[in-house]
């Protein structure tokens, strides 16, 4: 266990240290001082779920419909409170090729859209199922099924080319007792979930690729097991896969498990990152709430939570009221176990080691405009404001001088990117963000989780 207190805001932890004590040493980056700005108190528990999950490198998510997107009480729940949304049904294989090779993204651009404008980023879910496929493709078996599914993949992957933070490229292939499930992707070969899995990787590299499913929560269960023993060999013959995504729909009978955070630590220990992508509880039972969103923190490799709906009334099982809002809107006490739990975590998948300060920086600020960076090529990175939310805010990022440019951004700590947009983006550390054209054009952008920091990334450019 990570905590003994129960009381998060009785801990301190360095990642919650004030700013100007984390922020030592990082002189290169105060030198953009302007305007000060008056920042949450950075030593203060995260007043929402997105917040809070950040300042372990996580996130905190919901599932999103597209047709409730006009209904200000959702969406101001929505926003205030997540930082990853699911396309609960619009990016599923009926909704987005409903005639072969006839794609319809409208829906799913509508949500992707709402989300990055709102800070957050965006899980694709599904690409290959059982279920929800459109007419056409269930009524095909064989190798038409097999090039169809190929096709699919590459298709809407381009689409969302380098936009979504993870795919879930399988949903549900396996069957209680760990045998693959009957069906008619099934009946192509048994080798169609790594063919998937290679497609994927192939039509969009900067992706994170999952397999998902519900019932994998148990690590004694049969079919956990079946699942990760198929993880396993997919990492030992090098078949692409970043992540496994558990469910975790502890409805319609089924209670989070005691051996769940096992279960959670087993998959990560294979080289892959774990998440809970669909949760919901029976009641919205606070404990289990609890119980599962601490193991979660208690696995570093656990990248972060989302609840499959944001009120009781959006739920696909409303009548088990299994959410974190009720249907007015209001927080239930499972809301603030949640919450609890996650501004008590620790460390999470993209924390480092803190070295502690070794000088004081003045202040935390945020300058009106950032000048360009001095850069090691003939291209130039400028910064501008975005919009900002009690916890976060958008920068603006314009490169000009060449079309062919690297832009690195450095982010103080224990500010988080959460979000970027119309770059190819790689990771060298959680602080720092390298960032190369994705045919976009020059103008992109982040999201900042500050956790109490508001002082704006240093950014060099180069060419290549
Ligand atoms: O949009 C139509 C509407 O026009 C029509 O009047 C109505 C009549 O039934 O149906 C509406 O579509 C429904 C759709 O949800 C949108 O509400 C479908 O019937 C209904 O089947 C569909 O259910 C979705 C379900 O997946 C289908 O498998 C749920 O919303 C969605 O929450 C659920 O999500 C799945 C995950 O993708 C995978 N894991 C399990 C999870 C829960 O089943």
């Amino acid at each position: 266990m990570a905590e003994s207190s129960t009381d998060p805001r009785r801990q301190r932890r360095w990642w919650r240290l004030p700013a100007t004590r984390v922020l030592a040493g990082m002189t290169t980056v105060a030198a953009t001082a302007a305007v000060l700005v008056a920042a949450p108190g950075a030593d203060a528990a995260a007043s929402t779920l997105g917040a809070a999950a950040a300042q372990s490198g996580r996130y905190f998510g919901t599932a999103i419909a597209a047709s409730r997107l006009s209904n200000s009480a959702y969406t101001t729940i929505a926003a205030r409170e997540f930082n990853m949304v699911t396309p609960e049904n619009e990016m599923k294989p009926d909704a987005t090729e409903p005639n072969q090779n006839q794609f319809n993204f409208s829906s799913g651009d509508q949500i992707y859209n709402w989300a990055v404008s709102h800070g957050s980023r965006v899980r694709g879910h599904t690409l290959a199922w059982h279920a929800q496929q459109p007419g056409w493709m269930q009524n095909m078996g064989g190798s038409n099924l097999r090039n169809a599914m190929i096709n699919h993949i590459q298709k809407v992957m381009a689409h969302y080319q380098g936009k979504l933070a993870y795919w879930d490229v399988v949903n549900e292939a396996f069957n209680e007792d760990g045998s693959r499930r009957q069906s008619n992707l099934q009946s192509t070969g048994n080798d169609w979930i790594e063919v998937a899995f290679r497609t994927a990787r192939a039509a969009d590299p900067s992706t994170k690729l999952c397999y998902n499913d519900y019932n994998i929560d148990n690590w004694s269960y049969g079919k956990t097991q079946g699942v990760y023993r198929m993880i396993q060999d997919f990492k030992s013959r090098g078949v692409p896969i970043d992540c496994v995504g558990l469910q975790a729909h502890f409805t319609g009978g089924s209670s989070v498990p005691g051996n769940f955070q096992t279960t959670l630590s087993s998959f990560a220990a294979l080289g892959v990152d774990v998440a809970l992508t669909e949760v919901d509880v029976t009641n919205a039972n606070t404990s289990q709430y609890s119980a599962l969103t601490q193991a979660c923190m208690n696995v570093a490799r656990c990248v972060g939570i989302t609840v499959w709906g944001v009120r009781d009334s959006d739920s696909w099982r409303s009548s088990e009221s299994p959410l974190l809002f009720d249907g007015n809107g209001n927080k239930k006490a499972a809301y603030t176990s949640v919450l609890n739990a996650l501004n008590a975590a620790g460390p999470g998948p993209t924390s480092t080691t803190p070295t502690g300060p070794t000088t004081t920086p003045t202040d935390t600020t945020t300058p009106t405009t950032t000048p360009t960076n001095p850069g090691g090529g003939s291209c130039t990175a400028t910064l501008s404001a975005g919009q900002s939310w009690g916890d976060r805010y958008n920068l603006n990022v314009s490169v000009s001088g060449s079309s062919s440019w690297t832009v690195t951004m450095n982010v103080p700590s224990p500010e988080r990117i959460s979000t970027t947009w119309n770059i190819n983006a790689t990771w060298p550390s959680s602080q720092v963000l390298v960032a190369t054209p994705n045919g976009s054009g020059n103008n992109w952008g982040v999201t900042i989780m500050t956790n109490g920091n508001w002082t704006w990334p240093s950014v060099s450019c180069s060419t290549s």
